[in-house]
């Protein structure tokens, strides 16, 4: 949420902030501006808008009608930005909106009454307000109505007592309570950037006689990939020559260096519209590396990465999974396989919800956190919830070095690469592997009543990427169907056991990105209300079970007739040669025929492209929707 980028180098530090901010614009996009420091001034440029409005400000071709802020810097927060420098140092932001509505105004950067001072901001300072009306007090004027300008104020206050950006940025960050990602320049020092980080990312790129800092590592990967974690609540001096970081109390910290295993390849488009047809497409590989190195040749699963041992896992007697969104939609599908392979109790929580309850833990019970990003601050706070109640809390993250994974006991990463678009596609399907695969590899520690179904599942799961690589060929006939429905109203989606997850999925695909009413429902639950809303020609997505679980098989076959009785449009997804539903389907899709628990892999695939596609016909923007961002870092 919020997107930043810092530079300090030899080249022009305008050009690789734009390059940044344009990999990071999934992290929001309701404006983006810069701060560049060049010949003891700053120029700072911003716009309401896209990343390409700002691009346009720079390149002069918007009216004119721009405003000098201070002897020390110039601020255009509206007209033209005709560019006149590019610096060695340079700040940008690309935001979604918190405190104020996304106009040019409240765009980041902010700057201080002189101008001398800039500041780009992701989180929430949660007492600006008694910030802002001190400072008020003192004589500032403040001009926009976001959190993060008070922040530009105290540091200008703490420089024009004497003290360099560095401390500055130390001695407020003291006085700022919340979440907040910090990166700063100071017209008096125009070869340095300043960070500072408590609870939301940033990461610096080490380069030579360059370096950066970001929100996320594709912002620098084309040009280092060799990075810097930093780690609560320290500060960070950016300058050509290398980097400082201390602690907000000025001591010097330890920092963990890593090398970034993707290129910039990976963070680019690859001849796909969007990001999210890319990484649509992308699915079969994600699940094969997620599961690479992790089956051995004796056909047992090898996870020692994960850092609970055999021991820990096999004391445990409960498990509750904590995450939002997608990452939820997972954990609810883990719940079916945990409890059926390891008979352990298993409870799925909305993370937003899971600390404002008494969840009963102990020091026996395994806390799961699943997050695409790592950072997700619902899910972060979940995970510090349990670890203060002694539970043992094992991450699933697709992000290395990011909060969530730093702060759990363990982790089990997934390897979907990175994942732009908004909208989670590839990183769910790796999550459901990572999910598989722990709950099989706890069902291998502990023993389980189902011994040679665990040994043949894990067999199986090595044969998913082909699975996957299967839906995909055949998805052409979705694409259609979605176009056809560009323009109804709703679609329900219907599903049992883990079909119901998969229901869910669908319908929160389809809600984020053609912005329709769209809704999951337990099939059973269909005839305890739902059912009121079938109407003629409703388009009714379901999901049907593996004919290996009969029960679950023809229980659904019979709630297709009841909808379609009452005037439902039928679109089912089932396997391969499954007949029976081929008399109540208005359109079928079919998927290869797979065990009912590990399902979701293929039967999430049709859905996926059913709402890219069909988004994509109402002319919607599939990998920004509207209002949304990619990593929800406040609460
Ligand atoms: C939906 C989507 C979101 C995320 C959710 C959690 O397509 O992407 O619902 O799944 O915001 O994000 P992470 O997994 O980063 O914690």
């Amino acid at each position: 949420m919020c997107g930043i980028v810092g530079y300090v180098g030899s080249q022009p530090a305008l050009d690789v902030v734009i390059e940044g901010l344009s990999r990071l614009e999934y992290r929001g996009y309701d404006s983006a501006g810069t701060a560049i420091s060049a010949d003891g001034k700053l120029t700072v440029t911003k716009r309401a808008g896209k990343l390409a409005n700002l691009r346009e400000a720079l390149a002069g071709t918007v009216p004119p009608g721009g405003e000098e802020a201070g002897s020390a810097g110039r601020t255009d927060a509206g007209g033209s930005g005709e560019r006149t420098e590019t610096g060695v140092s340079g700040i940008g932001h690309t935001r979604w909106a918190t405190h104020g509505p996304p106009n040019d105004r409240n765009a980041h950067p902010h700057t201080d009454c002189t101008g001398a001072v800039a500041v780009v901001h992701n989180g929430i300072i949660e007492n600006f307000a008694a910030l802002r009306l001190e400072l008020e007090r003192r004589g500032h004027e403040l001009s926009s109505d976001t959190d993060t300008e008070a922040v530009a104020h105290l540091l200008e206050e703490e420089v024009a007592k004497g003290a360099s950006l560095a401390d500055a940025m130390r001695r407020v960050c003291l006085r700022l309570e919340g979440a907040f990602t910090l990166v700063a320049v100071y017209s008096g020092e125009p070869d340095l950037v300043v960070g500072a980080r408590r609870n939301s990312p940033l990461v610096v790129g080490v380069g030579a006689g360059e370096n950066f800092l970001a929100s996320d590592v594709a912002a620098f990967i084309a040009h280092t990939r060799d990075a810097i974690e930093l780690g609560q609540d320290q500060v960070v001096e950016l300058r050509p020559s290398g980097v400082t970081v201390t602690g907000f109390d000025g001591r010097p910290a330890e920092v963990k260096e890593y090398h970034v295993d993707w290129d910039v390849s990976a963070a680019e488009k690859g001849g796909h519209d969007y990001f999210m047809l890319k990484e649509i497409a992308e699915q079969p590989r994600a699940v094969a590396e997620t599961l690479l190195g992790r089956i051995g040749t004796d056909g047992r699963l090898s996870l020692d990465e994960m850092r609970l041992t055999d021991d820990e896992l096999r004391d445990i007697d409960k498990i509750i999974i904590v995450a939002c969104g997608t990452a939820y939609h997972a954990g609810l599908i883990a719940k079916y396989a945990i409890e059926h392979w390891t008979q352990l109790p298993c409870e799925v929580e909305l993370a937003s919800e899971f600390r404002y309850r008494d969840p009963i833990l102990t020091r026996s019970t395994l806390v799961i956190a699943i997050s695409q990003s790592g950072e997700t601050m619902d899910t972060l706070m979940a995970v510090r919830h349990a670890r203060e109640q002694r539970a043992s809390v094992l991450g699933i993250c697709n992000v290395n070095g990011s909060t969530i994974p730093r702060e759990c006991d363990g982790v089990l990463y997934t390897h979907a690469g990175p994942e732009i678009a908004v909208a989670s596609t590839k990183a769910f399907l790796t999550q459901l592997v990572a999910v598989y695969l722990i709950a099989l590899y706890l069902a291998q520690v502990r023993g389980t009543k189902w011994g040679d179904e665990v040994f043949a599942m894990i067999q199986l799961l090595g044969t998913m990427p082909q699975k996957v690589e299967q839906v995909l060929e055949t998805v052409e006939p979705v694409r259609e169907l979605a176009r056809s429905l560009a323009g109804e109203r709703c679609v329900l989606f219907l599903g049992r056991h883990v079909g119901f997850p998969v229901a869910l999925e669908g319908a929160l695909k389809l809600k984020e990105l053609a912005y329709m009413h769209a809704e999951g429902f337990a099939a059973g639950e269909l005839k305890h209300g739902p059912i009121a809303l079938i109407e003629q020609n409703l388009p009714v997505v379901v999901i049907v079970p593996s004919r290996a679980r009969p029960i679950l098989h023809d229980k659904i076959v019979s709630n297709i007739q009841e909808i379609r009785a009452r005037g439902a449009r039928t679109i089912v997804i089932a396997e391969d040669g499954d007949d029976a539903v081929v008399p109540y389907a208005d359109t079928l899709i079919r998927v290869p025929a797979v065990p009912t628990l590990l399902q979701p892999l293929v039967a999430t695939v049709p859905l996926q492209v059913f709402a890219c596609e069909l988004a994509t016909a109402r002319g919607h923007d599939v990998d920004q929707p509207r209002n949304l961002a990619k990593s929800v870092t406040v609460e």
